[in-house]
């Protein structure tokens, strides 16, 4: 099965970024109501600057779009400033005119994670799925909190962190110490995102190279979450020269 990744390879992170914000800025022209899912992180930072740029400078107008993001911490509120929620208005839903109405974050703090899950899952039918779904992945081969073992059919459900996933959480970027770090999230499942019309994945730097070659080059496996991408019928990797050091065919 491996091989069906498309992967495009850009010369540093600010070519990922640009190249990623591209193609959201062409569907979102095609198709001014898409819906789009999002992540957190480091790696997209730069992509939401682009299109904060592309709304301000190129009137790329999100006023119609409906966006989904992949994950939340379980046990913090969305003002947190280490919440997925905070993230994402700052990094971008205040910087373009996407309506906040519009914005689906998985709340953290929610009475009943289960019905949160079924919730957002409900969410995603009733505006027709998600166009184009763009992911991070972790040194560990995870997409969004989908850890190594993670089922190729898993839904939106709330999950335990592993202890590699809290160290990368807790090595200064964000929290600065790993006992800060939440235990649990919720995630959309690898299921649930494997039915986004289109996947975007971006990587940077030479701490992904091994994941990125499990990723496109390895065996299908939920030993490496995002290798349960390479049957999507389109998904296509970014990544830098660094991230993509490990892979034969470039
Ligand atoms: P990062 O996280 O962009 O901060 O490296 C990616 C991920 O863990 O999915």
């Amino acid at each position: 099965m491996a091989g069906n990744i498309e992967v495009i390879v850009c010369p540093d992170a600010q070519g990922v970024a640009r190249r990623a914000a591209g193609i959201f800025a062409a569907l979102i022209r095609s198709k001014p109501s898409a819906a789009i899912g999002l992540a957190t992180g480091s790696t997209p930072e730069q992509t939401y600057a682009e299109l904060a740029r592309l709304h301000r400078t190129e009137h790329l107008s999100f006023a119609k779009v409906t966006s989904f993001n992949l994950d939340e911490y379980w046990g913090l509120d969305g003002d947190h400033d280490q919440s997925y929620r905070h993230f994402m208005n700052t990094k971008l839903f205040s910087h373009v005119d996407i309506r906040p109405w519009n914005t689906r974050v998985l709340n953290g703090r929610a009475a009943n994670p289960q019905l949160e899950c079924q919730a957002f899952e409900t969410q995603i039918l009733s505006v027709g799925g998600v166009d184009l779904w763009l992911l991070g992945i972790g040194g560990n081969g995870h997409i969004a909190f989908n850890e190594p073992g993670s089922p190729v059919d898993s839904r939106t459900r709330l999950v335990s962190l592993t202890p590699s996933t809290i160290a990368a959480n807790s090595d200064g970027r964000f929290f600065k110490d790993p006992a800060e770090v939440p235990r649990c999230a919720l995630s959309a499942g690898i299921g649930t995102i494997r039915e986004a019309r289109q996947l975007m994945l971006l990587a940077t730097g030479s701490k992904k190279a091994a994941a990125i070659a499990a990723a496109v080059e390895g065996p299908f496996t939920p030993d490496c979450p995002a290798s349960l991408l390479q049957d999507h019928p389109s998904c296509t990797f970014i990544v830098d020269r660094e991230a993509a050091a490990g892979l034969r065919s470039h």
